[in-house]
């Protein structure tokens, strides 16, 4: 790689990680924390779709996998002290047990990460095991919707 790649890679970076910091200090936190979780769900639709075999393994489906893992690394940034008051379905445990909520979202970013790395047959369990960290999060940190 040339130095003026890299360059234009590192800046290209630097903007990728300034961006949830911005989106996190926005006005209302909560709609941008809304909105990222929308974005979730977009890259798992058809990754779903992949793992139940309704749709072909393809180049989209590795992009939709780095995305999840874009989006796993930015979930803690997204829960803003004081972001919990409001229309909002985030139960105040994410605060009062921020250890137990700390683990939620780890376990989300390692299988965000191992599903990444899957080759196209790894990539249904790898899916499945993803799906069982939003729920398990859900379960204790979302209120019933
Ligand atoms: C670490 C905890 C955590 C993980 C992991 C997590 N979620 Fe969530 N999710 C939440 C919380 C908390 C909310 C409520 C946010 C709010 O209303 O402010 C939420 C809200 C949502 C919403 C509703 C957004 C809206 O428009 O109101 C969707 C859809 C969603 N999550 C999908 C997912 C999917 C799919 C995954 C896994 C791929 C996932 N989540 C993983 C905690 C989590």
């Amino acid at each position: 790689m040339s130095a003026k790649t890299l360059r234009v890679a590192l800046t290209a970076c630097a903007i990728c990680v300034a961006a949830p910091a911005a989106l996190a200090a926005d006005d209302n936190p909560i709609e941008a924390r809304k909105g990222f979780f929308q974005g979730i769900k977009m890259h798992m639709g058809p990754m779903v779709a992949v793992a139940k075999g309704q749709m072909d393994y393809s180049d989209d489906t590795r992009n939709h996998a780095a995305g999840m893992l874009a989006f796993a690394n930015m979930t803690a940034a997204m829960f803003p002290a004081g972001s919990g008051e409001g229309d909002t379905g985030t139960k105040p445990e994410v605060w009062s047990d921020a250890d137990g909520f700390a683990k939620a979202v780890a376990a989300f970013r390692d299988a965000a990460a191992k599903l990444a790395a899957a080759d196209e047959f790894a990539f249904a369990p790898a899916v499945m095991a993803l799906g069982k960290t939003c729920k398990g999060c859900h379960d204790d940190y979302r209120e019933k919707h």
